[in-house]
């Protein structure tokens, strides 16, 4: 009953927002108090027509074929070489080729993933990053072409501005930009990130982030714009504007724009319990009407480009998928742009690996992103190419898409990247007309969730404490993808002409006299009028950021305890929390006298003070605008909350936010914690170079150094020395009980490869029991990847008391042994009856 009745106070206050989503959120809220049935969710009228219950919607590029171009296409591909067209299809990282590889090979594009720079300097100066795209085009213009010479076409990830960049400006993550509800504002980021970009020499901008994000443990989550497919079709095609200018318009790809990536299609919000790269079981209805809502409108845009998700759709890698890189893209929605793959996702595919997989081009896809696999992909690809594995046809409709991208982008005329308007204009990166862009979508982007006793806005004449690792530190408040792909470990001084959140306040409180103080830790010698204590999560970006709860900070409560101090103390305080995702802070909200969500503002932090600080003469500069475009759970097991599904019990729905006015008062919040989650509550002991929190590795008298398989040193490799018994362990902090996996028929499955085999008697252990494994590991094939197999009853038969397991995997053997290892995991296998191990 009490919950009933907050909910219906909160539908209440939201009315009197009048905002259309709040007024959705709050119909279905009422009805859902009511009647228990959410109505309709998003009564924005289809963009095209679907044809039938199995396509997609019919849009077409409203570009359309020029009869013209297409025949001189033609007539360049006619002189090409197949060479020629393999190295069209293939995107080299600038890390992992040279200029001059660029000229033999004729690639017919590169890119620069989120860790690769000019000589490996992640902060390095603009103009290196400039005279780095002439170095790669004159490369590219130098090659030996039978024909025509085909312009290098250069990508990178300007995900939240052209962040990469050192001096760049740098917008709030998109998941702020869903609470602006702003469509226009989203495409002058566009136009400026596209201007940003030309000065240091780019072509091509792999975003905008369509997913539609249904789980918040994801690592991605803020790269969505929202949860609400109706949010992401609305802001997808004015970034694509943003970016390329108006199709058909004067601007359409001219000076200071840059080709658009739609990215991952599809289905990348919502992998099962959001994992990375997962697999997302979602209906035919759902991945088209849900996930891939941002498609239609991006190509009726004229997006050029789309990037194929890492993930999977019902089990199939989307990077093999023919039914929708082909048929719903390119003939149901006419898309007749290039379809890029993601870094190596490829080698996911079934049957294939990094260096070899014709399936991909086969079912779709006409760029493969190789950035260090380049070279073996190279000659294999070119093979398929002559056995007819991958068809003439069908390569030639590939290169087809890339030429006629690169004709409409004007790559053909436009000459050396530093020749272009813009380029080498340093002052534009970070300009303060650009920076403005930037201020106003923090200010908008701010949500108000909790104002007891109507404490903001604050009176900048007070003597005003600011607190919290956050408040001083521009890494944490851009998050991931910013000069480097993590985004962690810069100093401020990394982001020259960015303002932090308390040099913003500082400026503001100084203007009108009165006086801030900057204490991280909380500590004072005289007691301030008022605190603003800023924290929230580390940067991170993709599976690095996947968590197994919403708690915020689960293992460490420093913030919880800073808070918990100041208001024991008496001290009114305003939490600013920077997440790239809605967490549960229950706790933190009680302690706290009002709590926005800044989610990850980016290098304009002063806005924050614009919005929270009255001006000096006590008048209310910018009231909070910003509304959830994601719901906010009231409990930590709350991760795939989404409006419009039942059961709907958020603390906070989306369309939430207040303003300065509302008097609504939060009562106080449950505060029992989330149910813990057991290390390797997943299955996963090992996975993308990790292990859960508070596990390890452990190899005493053994050697351990991290190895690249699929990613960045997501692989450990082991060295046995035979001179005595030596294992290598998972070691988990707490005990686990794997009772209930021993008798689902589960597996232990590892991935490894063998370097240098087993010399004496090796076996793999759980607990204390030890299967033999030296047959199999002398049987593999050495430098091969491949997975061994021991079902858990094997175990559990040999003696294992599944209940109490503190070493979940070990392989021990006394002999030397060289043996690397991607994956340690428990699943489902099919395995031999009687394969309990080998000798
Ligand atoms: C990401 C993409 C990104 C690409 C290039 C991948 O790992 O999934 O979003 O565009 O890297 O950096
Ligand atoms: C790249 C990212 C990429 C990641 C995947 C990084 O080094 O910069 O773009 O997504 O590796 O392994």
């Amino acid at each position: 009953m009490r919950i009933m009745k907050r909910i219906t106070r909160l539908a209440i206050v939201r009315i009197r927002h009048f905002d259309y989503l709040s007024l959705l959120a709050a119909t279905a809220l009422a009805g859902c108090a009511n009647s228990g049935v959410i109505p309709a969710v998003h009564p924005v009228a289809p963009l095209a027509t679907i044809p039938n219950a199995n396509s997609w919607p019919a849009v077409k590029s409203p570009l359309g074929l020029d009869p013209a171009q297409e025949a001189r296409i033609g007539a360049i591909i006619a002189r090409m070489s197949l060479e020629e067209k393999v190295g069209q299809i293939i995107q080299p990282d600038i890390a992992s080729i040279t200029p001059d590889e660029v000229r033999r090979y004729k690639f017919g594009s590169i890119l620069a993933g989120g860790n690769s720079s000019p000589g490996g300097k992640e902060n390095a100066a603009p103009i290196e990053w400039l005279k780095l795209a002439d170095a790669y085009w004159n490369a590219s213009r130098a090659a030996d072409w039978s024909g025509e010479p085909i312009p290098l076409m250069w990508g990178i990830d300007a995900v939240h501005g052209h962040a990469n960049i050192v001096g760049a400006t740098i917008f709030p993550q998109n998941i702020g930009l869903g609470a602006t509800r702003n469509p226009e504002l989203i495409r002058r980021i566009g136009e400026v990130t596209a201007r940003e970009m030309v000065v240091t020499g780019f072509d091509w901008d792999f975003s905008p982030t369509l997913a539609v994000v249904r789980d918040d443990r994801w690592g991605r989550a803020y790269e969505g714009f929202s949860e609400d497919p109706g949010i992401v079709r609305s802001y997808a095609g004015e970034m694509v504007e943003g970016l390329q200018g108006r199709a058909h318009g004067a601007d359409f790809m001219g000076a200071g724009r840059v080709i658009a990536t739609a990215k991952h299609f599809v289905g990348d919000g919502g992998t099962a319990q959001g994992k990375d790269q997962g697999d997302n079981p979602s209906s035919f209805e759902q991945i088209r009407d849900i996930h891939g809502a941002g498609y239609p409108p991006a190509i009726a845009a004229g997006v050029q480009a789309i990037m194929a998700s890492f993930s999977s759709v019902r089990g199939i890698k989307v990077h093999g998928d023919r039914a929708l890189l082909t048929t719903a893209l390119k003939e149901d929605m006419g898309f007749d742009g290039l379809v890029v793959g993601d870094w190596n996702a490829h080698g996911q595919v079934p049957g294939c690996n990094n260096t070899s997989c014709p399936e991909s081009i086969n079912a779709g896809l006409d760029m493969f992103m190789a950035p260090d696999t380049w070279k073996g992909l190279y000659d294999n690809t070119l093979a398929q190419a002559r056995s007819g594995q991958i068809a003439q046809t069908r390569l030639d409709d590939a290169v087809r898409r890339i030429l006629r991208v690169k004709m409409r982008a004007g790559l053909f005329e436009k000459g050396a990247p530093s020749t272009r308007p813009l380029a080498g204009n340093l002052a534009l990166l970070g300009a303060p007309q650009h920076r403005a862009v930037a201020h106003q979508a923090v200010r908008e982007s701010l949500v108000l969730l909790k104002n007891q006793r109507q404490l903001l806005p604050l009176d900048p004449r007070a003597n005003i404490m600011v607190a919290g690792d956050g408040a001083n530190n521009i890494g944490r408040q851009s998050g991931g993808w910013t000069i480097s792909w993590q985004g962690s470990g810069f100093a401020n001084s990394d982001f020259p002409g960015a303002t932090t959140i308390y040099a913003g306040i500082r400026k503001s409180v100084e203007a009108a006299g009165g006086k801030s103080t900057l204490s991280v830790d909380g500590s004072y010698s005289k007691k301030p009028d008022v605190a603003i204590v800023v924290f929230g999560e580390e940067p991170y970006a993709e599976f690095v950021g996947d968590r197994a709860t919403l708690e915020y900070s689960p293992g460490d409560k420093k913030d919880l305890d800073l808070l918990r101090r100041l208001k024991a103390a008496g001290v009114p305080t305003v939490a600013v929390f920077l997440s790239g995702r809605p967490m549960w802070v229950n706790p933190e909200i009680n302690a706290s006298d009002a709590f926005v969500a800044a989610f990850l503002p980016g290098s304009e932090g002063g806005a924050i003070a614009d919005v929270i600080l009255r001006d000096a003469q006590g008048a209310v500069r910018n009231d909070f605008r910003g509304k959830l475009s994601f719901s906010w759970p009231r409990r930590g097991d709350q991760t795939s909350l989404n409006f419009g599904e039942l059961p709907y019990d958020p603390l906070f729905p989306m369309g939430y936010g207040l303003s300065f006015g509302d008097q609504t008062d939060l009562p106080q919040l449950a505060e029992d914690r989330p149910p813990p989650v057991a290390g390797g509550a997943d299955g996963l002991y090992f996975a993308r170079g990790a292990t859960p929190a508070g596990w390890q590795w452990q190899f005493d008298g053994g050697r351990i150094v991290a190895l690249d398989r699929r990613a960045q040193e997501d692989a450990r490799r082991f060295t046995w020395p035979g001179t005595k018994v030596a294992r290598a362990s998972i070691v988990a902090e707490n005990p686990i009980d794997i009772s209930r996996e021993a008798t689902g028929e589960l597996s232990l499955l590892v991935d490894y490869r063998v370097d240098a085999k087993p010399t004496a008697a090796t076996s793999l252990i759980i607990g204390s029991v030890a299967l033999p494994i030296g047959g199999v590991l002398r049987s593999a094939k050495i430098g091969e990847w491949q997975t061994l197999t021991l079902p858990l009853r094997c175990f559990v038969r040999a003696g294992l008391d599944p209940a109490k397991v503190s070493v979940p995997a070990a392989v021990e053997t006394s002999g030397r042994l060289t043996l690397s290892i991607s994956d340690v995991r428990i699943a489902s296998a099919i395995v031999d009856q009687n394969a309990c191990g080998k000798p």
